[in-house]
């Protein structure tokens, strides 16, 4: 019988602990054994709860047991939570997680801790919730050439987009709706301003380069400007708003961003609504595959960290590659990237627009919206599209296009 402990019984600690009851016997199966929930790491007590007996509230009970082989980490930020992983690893326990911050700043580093002391380090449940992508990543695409990864990594600016796209509702209201039904935090900021799926795909490039893709070195912008203008536009265009997340191999390196995309409808990724999350991956000899599902959610997650928990039992004494280290990854500089823009101006400022950006702009028509010119620019690098917009009075807005 394996034995793990969890730390943090909050909503995917509690979660893993749920499905580690409830499917016991596929578990069982799946591990080649069967896994007891031996401590659970809290600060809290539970009375009244069916593991009760089994919290404890000292770091040190786990690390000198040594009948533990698998530590969950399920507490989530960045202190405490490197300091017990680290210490685990050094003790020869494998350890799995959810915690995103964490694997997106230290994750490279922890691989390596647990590669020296022959032991693994997890991380599915960090990015896409329960859509097993990282697994994917490491196991059946690893004899792949991955040249892009886009995804939509974040359930909750997915379901505000959704929202106002469908229900034409302005961002401030969508928000508070899904603040209301627990869709949005109460500091949304994370999420509306694209720092989730930053780390998300920090954590999904530094796979696909095998070093360490610094999330602070990725261009983010969030949904916060978006108007139900946009949509109307989109519309028109039969194109659907995603927040985009992506990396992809270039000549120099690795190119990653975080930002609102105009997508064409014919895009898969342009049908992934409300808070579903979906990953497409481009391998060179596969060509597209794309993964979908739920994206958070506390049994979806904790049965990611599951899959973890029984990677780990099954490769008992050894050490799951993971293809990343610490080094970092050289990233091109978001200047060079070239893409069409979608632009709103205001009317008054029409010829102005035609002349920084060019006659040969696709002019877009909307006649529900007044006082508004909008266009589509030519193929255009991200710095020489900066350049020209600043050079306009008059500026409502802007999208990429994917
Ligand atoms: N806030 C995140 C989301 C939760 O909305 O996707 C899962 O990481």
């Amino acid at each position: 019988m394996a034995k793990v402990a969890v730390l943090g019984y909050g909503t995917v600690g509690s979660g893993v602990v749920e499905v580690l009851d409830t499917n016991a016997l596929e578990v069982a199966n799946s591990a080649g054994e069967s896994v007891e929930v031996k401590y659970i790491l809290d600060l809290r007590d539970f009375p009244g709860d069916k593991h009760e007996a089994q919290v404890v509230h000292d770091i040190d009970i786990i690390l000198n047991d040594p009948e533990v082989s698998v530590i969950c980490e399920t507490m989530g930020g960045i202190e405490p939570a490197f300091t017990f992983e680290k210490k685990a690893l050094e003790r020869g326990k494998s350890v799995c997680t959810s915690n995103k911050e964490l694997v997106a700043a230290k994750g490279p580093e922890l691989v390596e801790i647990a590669k020296k002391n022959n032991v693994s380090y997890l991380f599915e449940a960090s990015v896409g919730g329960g859509i097993p992508v990282l697994r994917a990543l490491n196991d059946s695409l690893k004899h792949e050439k991955v040249d892009a990864i886009t995804g939509i990594l974040n359930g909750t600016t997915n379901y505000i987009l959704t929202k106002m796209d469908k229900e034409g509702m302005g961002f401030e209201t969508v928000l508070k709706k899904a603040q209301e039904k627990g869709y949005a935090e109460r500091n949304p900021e994370a999420d509306v301003e694209g720092y989730d799926a930053c780390r998300k795909i920090a954590i999904l490039a530094s796979l696909m380069s095998g070093k360490h893709v610094d999330y602070e070195d990725i261009y983010t912008e969030g949904i916060s400007k978006i108007n139900i203008h946009d949509f109307e536009y989109a519309r028109a265009l039969n194109m659907s708003i995603k927040l985009l997340a992506m990396c992809k191999r270039n000549e120099n390196g690795f190119f990653t961003i975080v930002a609102p995309f105009l997508v064409p409808s014919e895009n898969p990724l342009a049908s992934v609504n409300g808070v579903f999350n979906a990953i497409s991956i481009h391998g060179n000899m596969l060509g597209d595959v794309m993964f979908y599902g739920k994206g958070a959610g506390k049994n979806a997650t904790a049965s990611a960290v599951v899959a973890d928990v029984i990677d780990m039992i099954k490769h008992k004494d050894k050490h799951i590659e993971v293809n990343m280290n610490a080094e970092k990854a050289q990233l091109s500089p978001k200047d060079n990237a070239v893409r069409r823009f979608f632009v709103r101006v205001s009317d008054t400022i029409a010829d102005q627009a035609n002349e920084v950006f060019g006659n040969d702009v696709e002019v877009v028509k909307r006649n529900s919206i007044h006082g508004e010119y909008a266009f589509i620019t030519d193929l255009i690098s991200e710095k020489d599209f900066e350049e020209r917009l600043g050079k306009l009075n008059g500026v409502k807005g802007y999208l990429r296009l994917y």
